[in-house]
This record gives structure tokens, sequence and C-alpha cells, in this order.
């Protein structure tokens, strides 16, 4: 394949399907006007100055930072751990996932601890060699309090063991440039940072250094994730909305969800390496999507569902009720045409009928011969997906999926009259949180909390 990436939405379509209920050409062509203007919004936006996210020629000017910062790290010590969530975490996850051989792993060990979980964060201290151990706290907000929690821990460690000279030796912090507690604390305690560029949210922030700085620490080549993000936005930015394969994603979701009640999009690669990727996709879908937007002239709560499946893993757990469940789900699979390194089923028990065919086969045939085959399956059910197929595992081609379905992201949510960027929704549990652990300010949340519903004993039940 000469692409970085096709997007294959043939079983989406009724003509394909043979069947009433997917999308029609005409479908799509409904949407033509409104998927015009979210372009021309799109395009002005950029022209004055927003969606950072993309601007991969701005975002590089990081490189140096990341790459002097990584260096240091990497020379130093074994372990990074990051401290971080959401959106400040899963693009490090999938990274690491995609690109680290977990058997045999190059770089220093990184660590994405993204739960205040507390038995995990106390074995994970126990476990820690502080002396070789180094922390990125990564908050773009610098306000999140799970991340300041795990902070203040680290840094009490730290502290006791190696001075203040010492402890800061240890910490890099990836932080706005100039707003919040995490950038007041660099300065004054004079501690390594990175920045997050301002108007980049976390969910859109894997290609900054929030991703790129444990990418360069796990030893995977952060120029080439943004190559390849940077090469897709090139092809692709001045096509029309629907010769565009991102925007075209976005829009097929969207249609899928208000005109044919499929409210849920699973994420499904045949990559064991990129279950993480579909994770990060999950939030990314999620939560700037699900919001109150604007479908045939009412305002009511948007977006799908989003769920991560992984191939052939969830063959065998979820793809029962995606074949024969409600039909409410579009399946995205992404296909990988080379997965790298293979191995030969050697020819054992060859009379017995059901092991003696594989015999010869390497055991990626198999896995993309099981692929297609529910890909197929799921069409001949009359089940919609689309395929996403990417030519390999490497970084460019990660870097590729990111620009992609953060671009596909941003569509869907301007067709859907929604803001993409922000996350509302979630305010009101932080300050429930803040009341409940006695931050000053938010007495009244205490209060609402409180006289938040009664539960009665008798709707439960024990055993
Ligand atoms: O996507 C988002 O904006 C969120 O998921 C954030 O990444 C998450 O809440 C952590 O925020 P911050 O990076 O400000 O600590």
């Amino acid at each position: 394949m000469k692409e970085s990436v096709i997007l294959d939405y043939n079983y989406l379509m009724s003509v394909i399907l043979k069947k009433e209920g997917a999308i029609s050409d005409e479908d799509i062509g409904s949407i033509d006007e409104r998927a015009q203007a979210v372009v021309r919004r799109l395009d002005a936006e950029r022209a004055a100055g927003g969606l950072a996210f993309a601007d991969t020629d701005e975002l590089s000017r990081h490189l140096p930072a990341i790459g002097e910062t990584a260096a240091r790290i990497k020379e130093r010590f074994p372990t990074l751990v990051v401290l971080g969530i959401g959106g400040s975490a899963l693009g490090a996850r999938a990274v690491k996932e995609a690109l680290v051989n977990p058997f045999a792993p190059t770089g220093t060990n990184v660590i994405i601890a993204d739960n205040i979980d507390p038995a995990y964060t106390a074995g994970l201290i126990d476990s820690l060699d502080l002396e070789k151990t180094a922390f990125n706290v990564v908050s773009k907000s610098g306000g999140t309090v799970e991340t300041l929690a795990q902070f203040m821990i680290v840094a009490g460690l730290l502290k006791k063991r190696l001075g203040d000279a010492g402890f800061r030796e240890h910490i890099v912090i990836t932080t706005d440039p100039k707003k919040g507690v995490l950038r007041e604390i660099a300065g004054e305690e004079r501690i390594a940072s990175l920045e997050v560029p301002p108007g980049i949210g976390g969910r859109f922030s894997v290609l900054t250094p929030v991703g790129l700085f444990p990418a360069a620490c796990m030893g995977v080549d952060a120029d080439k994730l943004l190559d390849g993000a940077a090469g897709f936005i090139r092809a692709t930015r001045d096509r029309p909305w629907d010769e565009n394969p991102a925007y075209l994603y976005g829009a097929l979701l969207f249609i899928a969800a208000v005109k044919k009640k499929r409210n849920i999009s699973v994420m499904m690669p045949y990559s064991g390496r990129l279950f993480s990727f579909a994770l990060w996709y999950s939030q990314l879908w999620a939560e700037s999507l699900g919001k109150p937007g604007e479908v045939n002239g009412k305002r009511r709560g948007v977006g799908q569902t989003p769920v991560a499946a992984v191939g052939v893993t969830d063959q065998h757990s979820q793809l029962q009720l995606f074949m024969e469940g409600p039909e409410d789900k579009v399946i995205t699979f992404i296909e990988v045409k080379d997965h790298g390194p293979d191995v030969v089923i050697p020819n054992l028990w060859g009379d017995r009928e059901s092991m003696g065919y594989l015999g010869g086969k390497r055991i990626g045939e198999l896995f993309d011969a099981e692929r297609s085959a529910t890909e197929s399956a799921l069409a001949v059910s009359g089940r919609m997906s689309m395929t996403v197929t990417i030519p390999d595992i490497s970084p460019e081609s990660l870097g590729t999926l990111f620009a992609f379905f953060q671009e596909a992201t941003a569509f869907a949510g301007y067709l859907y009259e929604v803001d993409p960027f922000g996350q509302p929704g979630v305010e009101e549990g932080k300050k429930y949180t803040w009341g409940i652990m006695g931050r000053t300010g938010y007495e009244g949340k205490l209060r609402e909390y409180r006289n938040r519903p009664q539960k009665q004993p008798s709707y439960t039940r024990g055993a």
C-alpha cells in the first residue's frame, strides 16, 4: 500500500450490505451543506491560530526541548514514572504499547501511573528504587487533584531521601507555559519543565510534550510520530470533506448515530499492540462528543458510546454481542498490513483434521484470516463496520492514526454542534470532590453534595 492510511467504508453502505437501515449515498449527500459549513468553520479557526493540536509545524518547535530533556533522563534513570490522568496519560500508554517491545524494552522503562488506586499507588512506591527513578508530572491545567496528590506523595519521598537539590533532578513537569499551580511550583522549585502549547487540551495533546516526551524516553522516535501526523494533515488539508478520510469517518459515524440509531462506536484494532490506542480513541470520542448538541433542529444529548475491543481476543468475548445483539453499533477495525516479525506453526499432528491444516502456515496468516472472517461474518449478517488500514506499526503510522482520529473527532464535534474541546460535564464531580476533601471555597458544593438524592437501605441487597 502506498497511502499512509486508507478508510474502507463499504460495509456501512446499504448498496453493499443489501440492507435497509444502513447508510446510502443520499444520506451522505444530505449532510453535504452542513459538512461544508464545518470545513469553513475549521478553516477559519485554523487561519485565526486555533486548532493548535493539528499545527504540526508549531508542535515540532518543542522537539529540541523534548530531545534534550529525554536524553538527560535516559542517561541517568532506568525508570520514569508518568504521573497524569486522562489525556495526560492515554497517549503515552498507546505509544508504549504500540512501539515498545514488552519482552525486550530498550529505552528507559516508562510506567504510566494513571490511577490513584491506593493499593496500586502503595505497591508502585514500594517497588521503586527512588535513586534510579525520575517522575514526569503531566497536567495541562496544573490543577488536577489526582495528579497533584501523586506529585505531593512523590515529592515528599524524594525530598526526604535526597534533599531539595536531589529532588528537583528527578522531576520533569509538563504543563501550561504560564498558568496553573504546577507552573508556579516549577518556577519556585527550579524544576525542569516542558510546555503544553496553549489551546491544546488533554485528549488532543498526544503530539505535544505530553505524549512525545515519555515517547522519547522509551526510545521511540518522537520526530517520526510527528512526521506521520504532519504527512497525513498535509495530504488531506485541501481536499473536499468527503475526500478526506478523517472528515469522512467523522461524518459517517455522525450519520450512523443521528439517522440510523447506531449509538455505539466500537474500536477494534486487529493488533494486540493497539488495544491502548483503542482506549485513547474511547476517551477522545466520548469526552469530545458526549454533550448537548443540535440534531434535527432539537438540542439534546449527543455522541456515541465508544467501546474498546481488540482482535482476536474479543472474538471470544464481545463479538457475540456485535453479531447478534442490538443493531446499535458501528465497528471500526484497524487492519495492519505488515505486523513485522512472524512465527511459523510447525507441522505437528498432521493427521488430525482440526490441527493438520495449520502446519506450515504463519501465525500472522491466521491472525489476518480471522480479521477478514470477522469483518465478513458481520457484513453477511448486515452489521455495519469500517476498516482503517495502515501499512505497519511504526512511529509514522501511529502518528498518522493520532492525527486521523483527532481530525475526525473535531469534524464530528462541529457536525453535532458541540464544542469538542471542552468537558463541562465532568466539572461537577470535581467540585464535589474538592468539597468533600475540604478545599476552601467549595463549602457550598459540600452542602449540595450532602443534599444529594438520599439512598434507602430498602433498595440494597447483600449476601
Ligand atoms: O481530555 C481532557 O481534557 C481530560 O481528560 C484531561 O486530560 C484530564 O482531565 C487531565 O487534565 P490535566 O491534563 O489538566 O491534568
